[in-house]
């Protein structure tokens, strides 16, 4: 074809720009809301979830993006029969990663729309709350609207055992000492924002644990501007909650990491506790062989390995969980952790020895040397032992 007969035929019907475009928008009404529903196990409570969110969003452009962690229960084949039928649907199925934060964060970065929701798949938050959220941020006065558990009008309902409630409590405390986080429910897995704005901070966002919304506030430093709706939480009526001990532990790690101003990471400090953890198993180990009868320099040789297998599964199972290593896997990776330490000793005693010059100063030494390992082991681990697939 040569090119005046192409431009003669794209100027024509069908071929040209603006028949697309009409084209196009007969096809669908592009979604003016995303609603980014995490899912880990809810296969009962998806296609419920649907249907409410169709009732409640009724003369509202809406899709739904599901991002469902491989399931074993079968919530990725669940939401997608449901979106063979309704266009409305989306779904993402993300293989080898876990983590509510960062389902979150992939879920708004897949969306084009102009306003992203951020709600539990599990039917726990009051999907009737979102026409007001939306018009909240239509109306221009908020770029963040967090639907709160907290604020007057707002109960924990029966959703939160008590326990959980007193929890949940000392979280928020604490993120408003330490981040001076103004919001009444820092740990709501329930908000709407502007993508605009999620997406300029999206780079900033950590994957791991629950902390999506304290994470998008915090690291925002005062520059979103904020609305907080009441809701009552409800109750759990298919499948159960994945907040654990690791996730809160997680938690505490975020608010210790931006109170120091990210200078560290969350998986430094983690790595740095598990280490200290480390030093007391390590004493502990090295008494015993003394006391069977082993002397000093093979004691220390045991000791430090015990150390280090202790290190390797605290490290596998908190620091790296989102890596976690299994099988033979965990096998190879306890020998490269082995081989990536014994390099760090020697790190630590070459820097301890390069500053060690008067007696007393013998401390900076020898912390400048422990940091120096510690720097080391995490840099090194993080790029063998643990190393991103
Ligand atoms: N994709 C994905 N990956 N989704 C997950 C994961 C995960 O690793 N873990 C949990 N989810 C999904 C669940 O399927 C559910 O839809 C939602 O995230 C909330 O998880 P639950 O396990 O039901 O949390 P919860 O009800 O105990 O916790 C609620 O309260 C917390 C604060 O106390 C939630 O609203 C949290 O968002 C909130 O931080
Ligand atoms: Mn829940």
């Amino acid at each position: 074809m040569d090119s005046a007969v192409r431009v003669a035929d794209e100027n024509s019907g069908d071929g040209s720009q603006s028949a697309r475009a009409a084209r196009a928008a007969r096809a669908a009404t592009t979604a003016e809301l995303s609603v980014i529903l995490p899912s880990f196990n809810e296969a009962a409570n998806i296609p419920i979830l649907i249907g409410l969110l169709d009732e409640a969003l009724a003369g509202i452009a809406w899709e739904a993006i599901v991002v469902d962690d491989n399931s074993p229960d079968g919530s990725t084949e669940v939401a997608r029969t449901i979106a063979r039928s309704d266009g409305r649907v989306r779904v993402i199925r993300r293989i080898g990663r876990r983590g509510l934060s960062g389902a979150c964060v992939e879920g708004i970065l897949a969306s084009s729309a102009p306003f992203v929701a951020v709600m539990d798949a599990d039917l726990q938050h009051d999907e009737t709350l979102l026409p007001k959220m939306l018009a909240e941020l239509r109306a221009g006065d908020a770029d963040l609207v967090v639907a709160s558990r907290k604020v007057d009008g707002g109960t924990v309902g029966e959703g939160l055992s008590r326990v959980r409630a007193f929890g949940s409590n000392i979280a928020n405390g604490l993120a408003q000492k330490l981040l001076n986080v103004t919001l009444q429910d820092p740990m709501s897995g329930f908000f709407m924002v502007r993508r605009d704005k999620a997406e300029a901070l999206a780079p900033k966002l950590s994957p791991q644990g629950f902390k999506i919304l304290l994470d998008l506030v915090s690291s925002a430093d005062g520059a979103l501007k904020i609305k907080e709706l009441p809701f009552t939480f409800r109750e759990r009526q298919h499948g159960e909650s994945k907040l654990d001990t690791l996730v809160t532990l997680d938690y505490f790690g975020l608010l210790l990491a931006k109170y120091f101003g990210d200078i560290v990471s969350v998986r430094f400090l983690m790595f740095g506790l598990v280490g200290a953890s480390g030093l007391v198993v390590h004493l502990i180990a090295l008494r015993m062989f003394l006391l069977g009868g082993l002397e000093f320099n093979m004691a220390q040789t045991a000791a430090s390995f015990v150390a280090m297998t202790s290190n390797f599964f605290l490290n596998n199972q908190l620091t790296y969980r989102d890596r976690r290593l299994t099988g033979m896997g965990a096998v190879v990776g306890m020998l490269t952790f082995y081989a990536v330490c014994s390099v760090g000793v020697l790190a630590n005693v070459g820097v301890a020895n390069l500053i060690y010059a008067d007696p007393a100063y013998w401390w900076i030494a020898g912390t400048a040397g422990a940091i120096m390992g510690a720097v080391w082991n995490y840099a090194a681990s993080s790029a063998l032992t643990w190393r991103k697939s």
